[in-house]
């Protein structure tokens, strides 16, 4: 198949998503594909359209990318693309609306509040009503945003005006939670609409403190214990909510799911990433590989699900 690879793109994890898309290039090349790969900026539209290519294969994240915005240009454009559409892109891009659906699906949600900031001006009312609404620790992050960019974990309510600006300079609406100690897993998903399935579960262990930026993406900047050491009622348990998270989001094609694994033994789902990382130091590979999927047979998963 000829096919266009978009990666890099404009949001604050172009990093990670240079290197997601050199893994899906290479991939693409040894499965015999015609691969065209696209350091993508929207002015590109036209240029991917003039290609005539058969599909496309987004390895951008977050905003641009990630958030449906481009699913819907694609769309217009009668372009076929690998994973979820406008909708399910934008809902699980927006933390806040996510979790509202995970609530009414029954799936456990950590407590949580979000603070729409007009200007700086309004910093100082919103501070005040987080601290009085929440004890610490708890966790301000922003709404839109991923790799844990602008996320801080609030110990000291000191510190709660500067993480609200830092969180604002990726979205407008900011997110504070109460922090849930625990245990941090993920669980790929994949599968045709309506028949997806969910991968071993993934228990992340991280060298920093948290699963921060640096311990997500530093070559040995976390430990991924594949299949996580739980026993198998709650595994079932974990995957039946990765499933029915990707479900009622409307996703396509494959997601990953992470949640905290409460200390009381509840799986509290964080979020749902669309185009979740596929770099040296990801996830989603690494429980693929664990039931004998290489990377490059999953990326080819991925392509088949989507023609
Ligand atoms: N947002 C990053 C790419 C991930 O979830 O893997
Ligand atoms: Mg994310």
């Amino acid at each position: 198949m000829k096919i266009a690879v978009l990666y890099g793109g404009i949001s604050g994890e172009r990093e990670v998503s240079l290197s997601s898309g050199k893994g899906i290039i290479n991939a693409l090349k040894q499965k015999g594909h015609d691969v065209i790969g696209i350091d993508f900026h929207p002015d590109h539209l036209e240029e991917i359209f003039n290609l005539q290519v058969d599909l496309v294969f987004i390895g951008l994240h977050g905003k641009f990318g990630e958030d449906g915005k481009l699913q819907g240009l694609l769309d217009m454009l009668h372009i076929p693309y690998v994973g979820s559409g406008v909708l399910a892109s934008a809902l699980a891009m927006d933390k806040a609306k996510a979790k509202q659906i995970f609530e009414m699906s029954h799936i456990p949600v950590a407590e949580s509040k979000t603070y729409y900031v007009n200007d700086e001006t309004e910093v100082q009312a919103i501070v005040e009503d987080i601290n009085h609404t929440f004890e610490t620790p708890f966790v301000v992050k922003p709404n839109q945003e991923g790799s844990t960019l602008g996320l801080s974990i609030i110990k000291d309510k000191k510190e709660v005006s500067n993480a609200v600006k830092k969180a604002l300079n990726s979205d407008r609406k900011v997110l504070v939670e109460k922090f849930v100690r625990g245990r941090e897993l993920t669980v790929p998903v994949i599968g045709p609409t309506g028949a997806e399935k969910a991968l071993p579960i993934i228990e992340i262990i991280p060298k920093n403190e948290f699963y921060d930026y640096e311990s997500k993406y530093a070559p040995g900047g976390s430990e991924h214990v594949v299949p996580a050491p739980i026993n198998e009622t709650l595994t079932k348990q974990i995957q039946e909510y990765a499933v029915l998270a990707h479900q009622v989001l409307g996703c396509k094609t494959y997601s990953r799911v992470d949640f905290i694994l409460s200390e009381e033994n509840i799986p509290v789902i964080l979020e749902v990433n669309t185009l979740p990382g596929m770099t040296p130091t990801s996830l989603f590979p690494d429980s693929a590989k664990a039931v004998g999927i290489s990377y490059e047979d999953m990326i080819e998963r991925f392509v088949q699900l989507s023609k």
